[in-house]
């Protein structure tokens, strides 16, 4: 079979890239002077990249995405509990094309071999001599963009989850695109899994608190029962990743992710962003929502 997709320049297919870290990638990737395929269902057009119509559950859009493409930022099929399944023939047909770099989005909760994303990590470094892995804790926009928590920050002030007073490593998806950025571009891979964290854990209560400090709105920690919680997701998510999430949920309460890494420090010459910082940049009210409207003056 011939594979139409000869790499000609140097060029990052980003995956998902109207999500939350593909879209900061290409961002990034654009700004530092780099050609960007962005890649999603529906070939967003996203400024300075070339926009591709890419499906993984469609591999008729394999070839189109690959083609001249000499890296790729990996986001998985979202909800998938075997994303092993579409993934694995497209990382074959991508190596198969000339791609040579592979970074993957994986999880802090997800080691190499674990479920899901778990048996691609196992996978990339067999497949490209130059990889990485992301495996980014909680990403601090779960409570400033479209995630359900931030949905029922705006809707309820109320934060729901079975995490208890667990703390977490919350990471700003700006500094997950700088890490994909470096990783996807700098002379040498990572070669590594690399696990990402902000400058410091925090409790679902200090979440509510700064939410409530930058919003001026009263925003309150709701501590579920994990069975109240995988419940409630089943009634909007298939049970098996909902049963999924609560699971997660459980091991923060244990202590799973109270931890920082120094890694966004590593790779990129900056410390990563705290909640706050990030709160206040995308959370805080505009000045047009806080000065009240005058009105005709006559
Ligand atoms: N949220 C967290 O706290 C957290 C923490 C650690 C790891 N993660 C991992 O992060 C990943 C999500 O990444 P993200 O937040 O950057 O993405 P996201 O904001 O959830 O967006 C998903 C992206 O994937 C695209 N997409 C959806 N279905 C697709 C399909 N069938 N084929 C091709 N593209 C598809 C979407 O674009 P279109 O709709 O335009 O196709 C969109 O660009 C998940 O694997 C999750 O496990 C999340």
């Amino acid at each position: 079979m011939t594979v139409a997709c000869t790499a000609l320049t140097r060029t990052a297919l980003v995956m998902g890239a109207t999500g939350t870290t593909g879209s900061r990638t290409a961002a990034q990737l654009i700004a530092a002077g780099h050609r960007v395929k962005a890649a999603s269902r529906r070939a967003t057009l996203l400024p300075g990249t070339e926009p591709v119509r890419f499906d993984w559950y469609d591999p008729a859009t394999f070839g189109a995405a690959l083609s001249g493409a000499d890296s790729v930022y990996l986001v998985p099929p979202i909800g998938d509990p075997d994303p092993a399944a579409v993934m694995l023939p497209f990382l074959r047909q991508a190596r198969a094309c000339g791609v040579e770099r592979a970074v993957l989005l994986s999880s802090s909760a997800i080691p190499e071999g674990g479920p899901a994303v778990g048996a691609v990590h196992r996978a990339v470094p067999g497949l490209f001599d130059e990889w990485a892995v992301l495996r980014p804790s909680w990403f601090m926009q779960n409570f400033t963009g479209t995630h359900a928590h931030a949905d029922s920050i705006r809707d309820h002030g109320v934060i729901r989850t079975a995490a208890g007073g667990g703390q977490v490593g919350f990471v700003d998806a700006d500094d997950i695109a700088a890490v994909a950025v470096r990783a996807l571009t700098d002379d040498r891979a990572p070669d590594s899994d690399l696990i990402l964290t902000g400058p410091e854990a925090l409790s679902h209560d200090d979440i509510a608190a700064i939410v409530t400090q930058v919003t001026g709105r009263p925003v309150t920690h709701d501590r579920l029962t994990h069975d109240d919680m995988r419940d409630r997701l089943a009634a909007m998510i298939p049970l098996e990743f909902a049963t999924m999430l609560a699971e997660m949920d459980r091991a923060i309460a244990g202590g799973a992710e109270d931890r920082t890494t120094d890694t966004v420090l590593r790779v990129t010459g900056r410390p990563p962003n705290g909640f706050r910082v990030v709160a206040e940049r995308e959370l805080a009210p505009t000045q047009a929502q806080t000065v009240p409207e005058t009105g005709p003056t006559r």
